[in-house]
């Protein structure tokens, strides 16, 4: 792996998990791979699980960190050929050029504005990171994808089923922000690559890009949707096709023990009680989500050591 920036840059996904899986048996087996190697983590909005479980991951490789809360340093352009003469004071041609000097590899979390659906779509960020940086990139959530949660969900799915295909159920649930569609995408496109028996249920008008929902069932009536789930990822987001807003709060969407049956429950968190969720869903035993932010450092851990491996 050179670079893991899209769920799209691992070569074999079942082998990536089972892999995932032994390093959580074994998880300073290679220690000493990361040695005297430092991961330059890029933070241009909030975190907890990213921030964390990438720290542990690279320490559990024995690399060395140094985290940057991005609103800390110089204003970035992104822009070529731009008179730099109003409020961004660094180009990104030299700040990715100059992080390289000191990183062995470089991870970026950068949410969309919600606002300019092509800005967002271009992922100008995480690609100008990757155009200019002579180092691998990594993906900690961008505008569209947040492939290392993903790969969690996956190993999470892998470790508790207990059938061949398991049914997996993506459903939408209100939330009082508009949210971005990274983490469904992301759902979406591994779940494409496992043997699951995978169905999508939101409200109309919570349609996601259809380049990634491709011939993946949707379901607007979410009971339905629902009937014998074994596993269940409820997830907010903002509509797709009207870029951004928040069509409605139907708290009937709310994910509930009653609708849960016998499924487990997944969400990647933070998930606000109550209004994504109810209290019983998360404090019963059939919430996966705590196992799923473990699962956080494994799949970066994989990732980090297969870049490592590359260098
Ligand atoms: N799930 C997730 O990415 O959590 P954080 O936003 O806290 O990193």
């Amino acid at each position: 792996m050179k670079n893991y920036t899209t769920l799209k840059d691992i070569p074999n996904i079942s082998e990536l998990i089972k892999e995932a899986i032994l390093l959580k048996m074994n998880p300073f087996e290679y220690s000493k791979l990361g040695q005297h190697k430092t991961v330059v983590m890029l933070f241009f909005n909030s975190s907890l699980r990213t921030r964390l479980s990438t720290e542990k991951a690279a320490k559990n490789l024995g690399m060395d960190v140094m985290i940057l809360n991005v609103n800390d340093a110089w204003n970035l352009e992104f822009e070529d050929g731009t008179v730099m003469n109003v409020d961004k004071s660094e180009h990104i041609k030299e700040a990715a050029q100059v992080i390289s000097q000191y990183a062995d590899m470089i991870a970026v979390r950068a949410f969309p504005s919600l606002q300019d659906k092509a800005k967002d779509e271009s992922e100008y960020i995480l690609n100008s990171f990757k155009k200019y940086a002579t180092v691998p990139i990594v993906n900690m959530e961008s505008a569209t994808a947040h492939p290392l949660q993903a790969l969690a969900d996956a190993i999470t799915i892998s470790e508790l089923t207990e059938k061949k295909t398991p049914k997996v159920v993506l459903s939408w649930a209100p939330h009082p922000k508009a949210l971005p569609q990274a983490v469904a995408n992301s759902f979406i496109e591994m779940m494409q690559h496992l043997d699951v028996d995978f169905c999508i249920t939101h409200p109309e008008g919570y349609e996601l890009n259809t380049e990634i929902t491709q011939n993946t069932p949707i379901n607007y009536n979410q009971e339905a949707a629902l009937q014998d789930a074994d596993f269940v990822y409820v997830k907010n987001w903002s509509s797709y096709n009207d870029y951004g807003k928040i069509l409605n709060q139907d708290a009937k969407w709310m994910m509930t023990k009653e609708k849960l049956g016998k499924a487990k429950f997944m969400h990647c968190l933070p998930v606000r009680r109550n209004v994504v969720v109810e209290d019983a869903v998360l404090d019963g035993n059939q919430s996966v989500v705590i196992q799923q932010a473990n699962n956080r450092t494994f799949a970066a851990q994989v990732v980090l050591k297969q870049l490592l491996e590359n260098l």
